[in-house]
């Protein structure tokens, strides 16, 4: 679905402040799996997704999408648009119109869709965000709490029915519930419509939990890759690139470390089983 290929990306290239983010990142997303990516600030994941969907297009390196080879100036780049949906950092301060339901029907509109279409895309990417579409269509944008606008606008990216959903930190600044709902909705939409996504987080426990493989960015290079397992497993090559790996699979180790025969585990499920199981023991 995605292929990248030694991609190099260099912010104002021949001026004083120019600097590499991106420096032969290979990667791909293949149809129907997870991909998470991780890395500390600044390591370039975002400049990375520009170019999954042509917002950027490649000066060195490949990119290919859904086909189409980005690196052509002959590229369909709004068949690549079509295919990939991307959902920016804080995509609520891209929230502009009025009414909710507006706001989510405004990609649809502009594909000039037959207006039945258009509501009954809007009415599943609302449910499908957990946005009850009776309740909210007619609310203003305005008086939604910063969870229920974050859900309205990744939405709004939704009703484009993307191939591919890239989401850029979707959870990051939400309280624990609409965290926690909010992942909620992107495993549906892995589980339920087998969706393909890209999943950009600072939380390692979510993207152990969503991911089939993760990347890890370091200073604009790929520094690991492979299973959650994998990546997560490889404690000291995590902390070189400024990462640890999620809380619950830390602690376990830690008991691990201490002596205690607990098994291996990497998300919170698996931490409280494992600490079940030991427990159990000693009951
Ligand atoms: N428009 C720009 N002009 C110049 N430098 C930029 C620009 N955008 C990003 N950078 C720099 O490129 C590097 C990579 O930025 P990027 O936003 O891709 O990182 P990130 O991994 O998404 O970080 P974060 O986790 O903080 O979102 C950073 O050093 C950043 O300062
Ligand atoms: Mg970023």
């Amino acid at each position: 679905m995605i292929e990248i290929e030694d991609l190099w990306h260099t912010y104002m290239l021949g001026t004083p402040f120019e600097h590499p983010a991106l420096r032969g990142v290979t990667l791909r997303v293949n149809d129907g799996e997870v991909v998470g990516i991780i890395g500390h600030t600044g390591s370039g994941k975002s400049t990375l997704i520009q170019y999954f969907n042509g917002l950027m297009r490649p000066t060195r390196g490949r990119v290919i999408v859904a086909g189409h080879d980005l690196g052509s100036p002959r590229a369909d780049v709004a068949a690549v648009r079509r295919a990939v949906g991307l959902a920016f950092q804080e995509p609520e301060t891209q929230v502009f119109e009025r009414l909710v339901g507006d706001d989510v029907a405004y990609g649809p509109r502009r594909l000039r869709l037959p207006f039945h279409e258009i509501r009954e895309r809007v009415r599943w990417a609302m449910e499908t965000m957990g946005l009850s579409f009776e309740t909210f269509k007619d609310r203003y944008t305005f008086t939604l709490s910063g969870g229920e606008l974050r859900k309205a606008a990744l939405a709004g990216v939704l009703a484009l029915r993307p191939r591919v959903l890239v989401l850029d930190e979707p959870t990051s600044g939400l309280d624990p519930r609409s965290r926690d709902d909010l992942r909620a909705r992107i495993e549906e939409l892995r589980d339920r419509e087998g969706m393909t996504l890209v999943l950009v987080s600072h939380d390692m426990e979510e993207v152990a939990r969503l991911s089939d493989r993760v990347y890890v960015l370091h200073d604009g290079s790929v520094s690991a890759s492979g299973s959650p397992r994998e990546v997560f497993g490889d404690a000291a090559r995590l902390a070189a690139a400024g990462l640890a790996p999620p809380e619950a699979a830390q602690v376990v180790q830690r008991l691990r470390d201490r002596g205690y025969p607990v098994r291996e585990a990497l998300t919170l499920d698996e931490a409280e089983t494992a600490l079940a199981a030991l427990l159990e023991r000693t009951r």
